[in-house]
Order: structure tokens, then sequence, then C-alpha cells
């Protein structure tokens, strides 16, 4: 895409849920790819404490993890002087455009959504499709006290806000979050269709390379920070003790052949990490480790990963000393974000028709 001198900027807006550390899977799947986008785009970050909220957060807790998400962000190269990084929590409008919304969405699509039916099951809820497409839930097997709050239902609709609030055009987002954007791209159509055009209809934006980084002790399952297994995930900000520790530990095969098959999960998820940190290619990489083992894979990998993440480890902990500056980066981004959401908030209040408030 070619930008001609006098063409407005694209919008791209992305969040993520302040959980603390960010995963290598974070890093390479998503905030790596965000800031090579500064330069040519106009670019909103979204710390997302509202959906943080829809699985238990202790208050304490939540409040220090957007902190240490901003520090982070800012430390893993999204320069706060380009781009707006706010807390969803601190511009209005994001609850406001979800609430209208979910007066759109019939319950059966939230239903559907894979991730809501991943989160049901993790709390030990069965669910089953009946013939006519509706969910049921069965609590035989849930935990005693469990239930699923309606906020874990409604997460879906409060990203679709979160996106159309903006206008935003691209959404830079992993392949988890195809399926969510599907439903805000229908939800805005729907509203367009309803009332009149109004939502840009966003594009989901998902890289290739390290799209999906996979656990390293079971690489065919995602790489998450809610991982029980503490050797599973890489976070950026790990020593490099804990990276050769954890790189020593991943789960390979017993072919000793340095290749990426569907049938070598765990060998084709080292040589995407290497391949994302090096600029390498996969095919490249098959060929500089063909008839060696996986030792050598290993020990270059943990070299390259503890290099690569050294700078962003450093600016960190300089950056998490100073809350003053952290708040500043935060209010900065909240301002900038709250006037365009107001532009657009507005717009959708006539438009489903509320009256104009008047000013006393
Ligand atoms: P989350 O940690 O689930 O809040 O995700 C934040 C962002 O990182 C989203 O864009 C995810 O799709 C992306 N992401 C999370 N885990 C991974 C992973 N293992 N591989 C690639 N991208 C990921
Ligand atoms: N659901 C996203 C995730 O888990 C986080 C998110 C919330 C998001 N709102 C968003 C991502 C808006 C992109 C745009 O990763």
């Amino acid at each position: 895409m070619t930008q001609s001198e006098g063409e407005k900027k694209k919008v791209i807006l992305t969040c993520a849920q302040p959980t603390g550390k960010l995963t290598l899977g974070n890093y390479l799947g998503a905030v790596r790819n965000w800031s090579n986008m500064l330069e040519n785009h106009e670019c909103y970050f979204g710390i997302v404490d509202l959906h943080a909220i829809t699985t238990p957060a202790h208050p304490a807790t939540l409040r220090q993890n957007v902190f240490d998400c901003v520090a982070q962000y800012v430390a893993c190269g999204l320069d706060p002087e380009k781009s707006h990084q706010f807390a969803q929590s601190h511009v209005i409008g994001h609850t406001e455009l979800a609430w209208v919304l979910t007066c759109l969405t019939p319950i059966g699509e939230l239903q559907r959504m894979t991730q809501f039916k991943d989160k049901a099951a993790k709390l030990g809820f069965k669910t089953a499709e009946t013939e006519d497409g509706e969910v049921k839930f069965s609590h035989e097997g849930a935990r005693p006290q469990a239930s699923i709050n309606a906020g874990l239902l409604c997460y879906p609709v409060l990203m679709a806000a979160d996106i159309l609030l903006y206008n935003a055009d691209l959404v830079p987002v992993g392949e988890d979050q195809r399926q969510h954007m599907e439903l805000c791209r229908d939800l805005a159509q729907r509203f367009n269709h309803q009332f009149s055009d109004t939502f840009t209809i966003p594009d989901a934006f998902v890289p290739k390379t390290g799209a999906k980084i996979m656990s390293l002790t079971e690489p065919t399952k995602k790489m998450s920070k809610s991982d029980e297994n503490e050797r599973a995930t890489l976070y950026v900000l790990d020593e490099p003790d804990q990276i050769k520790k954890k790189i020593a530990s991943a789960v390979t095969d017993s072919e000793a052949v340095i290749r990426s098959t569907p049938e070598k999960p765990g060998v084709s998820n080292l040589l995407t990490i290497h391949s994302a940190l090096s600029g390498q290619t996969i095919g490249e990489l098959e060929e500089h480790y063909a008839g060696k083992g996986y030792g050598a894979l290993k020990e270059d990998l943990t070299e390259i990963i503890s290099a690569s993440l050294q700078p962003v480890r450093e600016k960190y902990h300089e950056l998490i000393k100073d809350k003053a500056y952290l708040k500043s980066v935060l209010a900065q981004g909240a301002a900038a974000a709250q006037k365009r959401a107001y532009r657009v908030l507005g717009k959708v209040y006539r438009k489903v028709g509320f009256p104009e408030r008047e000013r006393t």
C-alpha cells in the first residue's frame, strides 16, 4: 500500500489484555509487528482492562499490570511519540458502544464463539449444540462454585466496540482472534445496514511468520501466559538462564531431523521462533541444520532469543521505575483516543435515536 501525499493515514487499532508479562508469542505474533507500522499509520493501542475483569482479577494486581504492560510495550519498540497508548477504562465510549452493539447481537452467535466455549470448558462446563444450532451448557462436572458470567459471553462485542469506536481500518491480531474479527465486521455491517453508513468495515491483519507460537512443552497448543507449566512459556522479560532452561527442556521428537512438518510440531515451533528472530527463512534453516542434531539448534536458539530480548529487558527495568512517565504516556494516549471516540459515539447515538443532550 503506498501513500500519496495528502492522503489520510490509515487507522490501525489493536488491544491486549493487561496480563502482566508479555510472552514471546505476544511479542512475535503481535507487538513487534505493530511497531513496524508506526511510521505510515495512525496507531492506537489499547490496554483492555475492562476485558480483564471477565475472569477473576485482583484489583492491585490489575492496576500494576496496566503499568507493566505500557512499560513492556514501550520497551518492545512501541514509541509513544508515534502512537497512542491508552487504558480502555480511561476512554468513555467503549462500554457505551458495546451496549448498542449488544442489542444487535443474537445470543447464539456469542455462544458459538470458540474462545467462549474454551473458557467455559476451563470452568468445567460441557457444551453441546442442539439440532437447531442452539448451544447448551451442562453444569455436570463443573466446579461447584463455577458460573459463566455474562461478561465472558459479551467479551467479543466489547472487542468489536473497541475497534469500531475508532473506525479502524486495520486490526493486527493473532490467528486466534479471527473469529472475533468476523463478528466485529458482521456487527459493523449490520449497524450500517439498519441505520446508515457509519462504521468502516475493519480488516484483520494476521502476520505470516510467527503468527502462532506454540507451547514449548505441548507444541500442539498455543503458547499462553495462562499455562500452568512454567517451562511451556517464554516471556520477553525472562533472564538468559531461564531462557536456556526452557529451550533445553522444549519438547522435540525422537527422529533427530531438523525439518518443519505437521508431524514434528516441537521442532517446527523452534524453527518458527528462530526464523522470526533471525530473519532466515525456514528453508534456509533446514538447509543449515541438515545432518545436525537438536542440541545444535537449541544452543543457537538460546543465543538468538537471549540477544534479541536483552534490549527489551534493559529498557523495561529502566521504565518501570518511572511511574510518572508511564502515567503521562497513558494520559496522552487517552486524550487522543477520547477525541476520536467521542466523534464516532456521538454519530452512533444520533443514528439510533437518542435525543441530543442540551448543554446547561
Ligand atoms: P493475549 O495474550 O491473548 O491477550 O493476546 C495478545 C495478542 O498476542 C493477540 O494479538 C494475540 O493473538 C497474540 N498472541 C497471543 N499468544 C500468541 C501466540 N502464542 N502466538 C502468536 N500470537 C499470540
Ligand atoms: N481479544 C483480544 C485478545 O485476547 C484482545 C482485544 C480486545 C482486542 N479488544 C481488542 C484485540 C480490539 C484487537 C482489537 O487478544
